[in-house]
């Protein structure tokens, strides 16, 4: 139903596209074939485009809208009543204007997750804009520097976890494009309209807050506490139970069919928009091959399935048997899992519970099992600073935060410009939370230089991550479980 889903992008196509464009915008650090991003040269932070660079404009509006779940019918609210709304698509280096048309009941904003671009387009209320008014018109102005899969969504309230989001595609001219065709998935946990809505599960959640209490370090975990849901492999994976898990808008019914050839190599590009729910995802009968996480080239490896956190991007890609085949996301410690179906000849669908055995192997986790492709790596250098990012908090009561504190009372993390940055993040909760930083792309010094915005860390878990600070502004820092996120577990990163 939504044209997402039937995009068969043939990359010959493609990359005949705004060749022009890119090389006419000569200080940016778009990346090219086997040329590292450069450090310490952040993205162009011009307002208005350069001579020669090529503009995408589009406008969407946000409005309430009733969405076809696949016989089931929901009342939310959409971008231009699609769900997932349309994808917007643009060249690395190209200048995007999108306008944004509020007849929502409520202020709202964009933010345009895992783009590296200047502050002011950013789209945090109280952070880089004034949230957008009922009625208001908001315009998006920036230069998108990098190739890679992204998507978009508001940063107010538990917005996200309605159907205001859609995938925005950075495409290279230059990748060689070693695949035929191009799948866009989109993941999401439902619930808006037909189970309790987004406002009133947060309200929920408000009504039973109240202080952080103190961490590991001050003598052991609350065991009492009432667990999130839990998974075997990744502990305590949410808080909120969902009616459905959906595929590019669509139950496991009356899912969305992909047709190919047999043979052919197909890019399956992931993204988790979900609010509240890992996803472990598998095409049944294939094994993947782990291009990029986070629009970012890693080192191929091949997988049975993998962990896809709330704001995580996946690349993958398959060479097509013959058949009908399952794409399964299953919410990882919930039950109830979302479907797609990959077509390349006759047979009847997979029924809307079908388990491809590769769900029950070895699954990957990004963060700790990929490596950054040489392209991609920053250079080498130590840390000029090194801080701590402590996440905190519990299930009862119900609150969230960074460095013992909600945000709100939080003291922004600061950088100089020209440094680079490592935080230390240790997870002193009982339940995972997927990390997200705007404006910038994290290196894993302990994944070989591995790049992401967007990192999964286990229950009592730890990661360093390392960042070039090349792009000024006040920054969110946050976890992607919307809920969390709401309740209070996001600082900024301010730069002095
Ligand atoms: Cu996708 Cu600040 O988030
Ligand atoms: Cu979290």
């Amino acid at each position: 139903m939504t044209p997402v889903t039937r995009r068969t992008a043939l990359f010959g196509g493609l990359a005949a596209l705004g060749v022009g464009a890119l090389a006419a915008c000569g200080d940016n650090t778009a990346s090219t074939p086997g040329g590292a991003s450069r450090p310490l040269q952040g993205p162009p932070l011009q307002a208005t485009p350069q001579p020669g660079q090529k503009v995408v404009e589009t406008t969407l509006t946000a409005r309430e809208s009733t969405v076809d779940l696949g016989g089931i019918t929901a009342r939310t609210w959409a971008y231009d009543d699609a769900l997932p709304g349309k994808v917007i698509r643009a060249n690395a280096g190209d200048f995007l204007r999108v306008a944004l048309d509020n007849r929502l009941p409520a202020d709202t904003s964009i933010h345009w997750h895992g783009i590296r671009l200047r502050n002011q387009a950013d789209g945090v209320p109280g952070v880089t804009q004034d949230p957008i008014r009922p009625g208001g018109r908001f315009v998006y102005e920036f230069t998108a520097p990098d190739a890679g899969t992204h998507f978009f969504h508001p940063h107010v309230g538990a917005q996200l976890d309605r159907a205001l989001y859609a995938p925005i595609i950075i495409d290279d001219p230059n990748e060689p494009g070693a695949y035929d065709a191009e799948w866009i998935v989109v993941l999401d946990d439902w619930t808006d309209g037909v189970g309790k809505n987004p406002d009133q599960i947060l309200a929920d959640f408000q009504a039973k807050t109240g202080p952080i209490k103190p961490g590991m370090d001050m003598g052991g975990m609350d065991h009492s506490s009432m667990p999130g849901m839990s998974s075997s492999r990744l502990g305590d994976a949410g808080d909120v139970v969902y009616p459905h898990y959906l595929i590019n808008g669509r139950i496991p019914a009356a899912p969305t069919e992909f047709r190919a050839k047999p043979g052919q190599r197909i890019r399956l590009r992931i993204i988790n928009a979900g609010s509240d729910t890992v996803f472990r995802v598998a095409l049944g009968g294939h094994t993947l091959r782990v291009t990029h996480t986070d629009g970012h080239r890693v080192q191929d490896k091949q997988a049975r399935a993998l962990f896809v956190a709330m704001g995580e991007r996946y690349d993958v890609t398959v060479t097509v048997g013959d058949g009908v085949f399952p794409l399964v996301a299953a919410a990882e410690g919930k039950n109830g899992q979302a479907l797609a179906v990959l077509r390349t000849g006759s047979g009847a669908a997979p029924a809307p519970d079908v388990r491809p055995a590769e769900l029950d192997g070895p699954v990957l986790l990004g963060a700790t099992e990929l490596a950054a492709a040489d392209s991609a790596r920053l250079p080498d250098r130590e840390p000029d600073s090194t801080i701590k990012v402590a996440l905190n908090g519990q299930m009862d009561p119900y609150a969230w935060g960074i460095n013992g504190k909600k945000h709100g009372e939080d003291n922004p993390l600061t950088v100089g410009k020209g440094q680079r940055l490592r935080m230390q993040i240790t997870n002193e909760t009982m339940m995972l939370h997927p990390m997200h930083i705007h404006g910038h792309t994290w290196s894993l010094p302990g994944s070989a230089g591995l790049r992401k915005d967007t990192v999964l860390i286990k229950p009592m878990g730890s990661v360093e991550v390392d960042l070039d600070a090349d792009n000024p502004g006040t920054w969110a820092l946050h976890c992607h479980n919307i809920y969390h996120m709401e309740m209070g577990m996001m600082t900024t990163l301010k730069y002095t």
